[in-house]
């Protein structure tokens, strides 16, 4: 059976400010999903949040882009967002950048991730979400599980993985995409995806079936508005066992906390902590950053599920390791590596500031 499988999220209300989203909200995006169910748009869906973020995991057999899926998450945001006004959330609708819907949410403010497959009989997916942080934090954890033989041994003593994974990497300010074969063009591949706020891997694709195994979320909120408007917060899906990496290889790179861009405003580089989905309140300097994981087992498109995959104890390590690394990265206050450095704050108010002095800058 062909299955889509859609993750579509947006912030569109925080509460309290930027750390959690209000249960009334997801209510009203509960009731609006199962009128989309029963109407037969979908087959099944499951509604959770990461941080402030509203997370609506889908399935369906309209393929990927569909303009009534999309249009159908789109109006859910917008009743979504009226919930968030009356409740005086803050930031109510703060991800619904266009004025309109028009055939298509990528590139109007929500992200999402989508990926169609012919379902297998027993098909584990992981729903990755995580909340200040970058689109592009999926980089360094992507090519762990599907490049690293030190995090995936699969790659190394399976059969069925052992040739390999093939890399969709976008460049998403020169608006291209190109293709990398691994292992033998890792060289090559991490010289763009070490620069993950420039090149994003969009897709994995196994090598000797084409299969899809993973999908993650592009959209810049700051390219797309051309200011800050928040962090992208991105959301990733993977595809597990079998001829892709098993649940405990694709989970594995979440376990060392990696720096990613995002925390307070956006603005600076703080450690990404795992941690159940209850525990996705981002609190401390409006952070440290959270990635959750949802699994599901599908069957014909139904979502089994979900497990709270990080809420297992063999993740505190990491939560512990995560919150010394955010010590020690606040410490260094304003200063250059934990804030962003001044080209990548082009979205915020540093071009403002640069005009104000501009005129006191004198020749050395
Ligand atoms: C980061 C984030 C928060 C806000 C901060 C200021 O992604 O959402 O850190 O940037 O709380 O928020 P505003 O500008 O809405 O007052
Ligand atoms: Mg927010
Ligand atoms: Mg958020």
């Amino acid at each position: 059976m062909r299955i889509t499988l859609s993750v579509i999220k947006a912030d569109i209300g925080g509460y309290v400010g930027h750390s959690e989203s209000h249960p009334e909200v997801m209510a009203k995006a509960d009731e609006c999903l199962a009128k989309a169910k029963g109407d037969g748009l979908l087959i099944d869906y499951y509604i959770t949040k990461c941080g402030d973020d509203v997370q609506l995991i889908m399935t369906h057999q309209r393929g990927v882009d569909n303009e009534e899926v999309h249009k159908m998450c789109w109006d859910t945001f917008v009743e979504g967002t009226e919930v968030a006004r009356k409740l005086g959330l803050y930031g109510a609708g703060q991800d619904l950048l266009a004025d309109a819907f028009s055939g298509n949410v990528r590139g109007m403010g929500p992200g999402c991730a989508e990926m169609e497959f012919e379902e297998r009989p027993a098909e584990p997916v992981i729903v990755f979400m995580a909340d200040k942080t970058s689109a592009g934090a999926w980089n360094l954890p992507l090519y762990k599980m599907f490049a690293d033989p030190f995090n995936t041994i699969g790659l190394v003593i399976a059969p069925n993985m052992h040739n390999g994974f093939i890399f969709e990497v976008h460049d998403v300010k020169g608006h291209k995409k190109i293709s990398f074969n691994t292992p033998e063009e890792i060289y090559d591949m991490l010289v763009l995806l070490g620069a993950p706020s420039h090149y994003m891997v969009k897709a994995v694709y196994h090598r000797d079936t084409g299969d899809i195994a993973a999908v993650s979320s592009t959209e810049r909120l700051s390219l797309i508005a051309g200011r800050y408007v928040g962090k992208d917060d991105p959301v990733c899906i993977v595809r597990s066992q079998g001829i892709f990496p098993a649940v405990g290889e694709v989970l594995e790179p979440f376990a060392t906390p990696t720096l990613v861009e995002g925390w307070m405003r956006g603005s600076h580089h703080g450690p990404l902590m795992p941690t159940s989905i209850p525990d996705s309140t981002p609190t401390r300097f409006d952070g440290p950053p959270r990635v959750t994981a949802a699994g599901f087992q599908l069957q014909d498109g139904k979502l089994v599920g979900p497990r709270d995959m990080f809420a297992d104890k063999s993740y505190d390590n990491a939560r512990q390791k995560a919150l010394d690394i955010a010590d020690y990265m606040r410490q260094h206050g304003p200063f250059e590596p934990h804030r962003l450095p001044l080209d990548e704050m082009e979205y915020t108010t540093m071009p403002g500031v640069m005009k104000k002095l501009e005129g006191r800058f004198t020749d050395l």
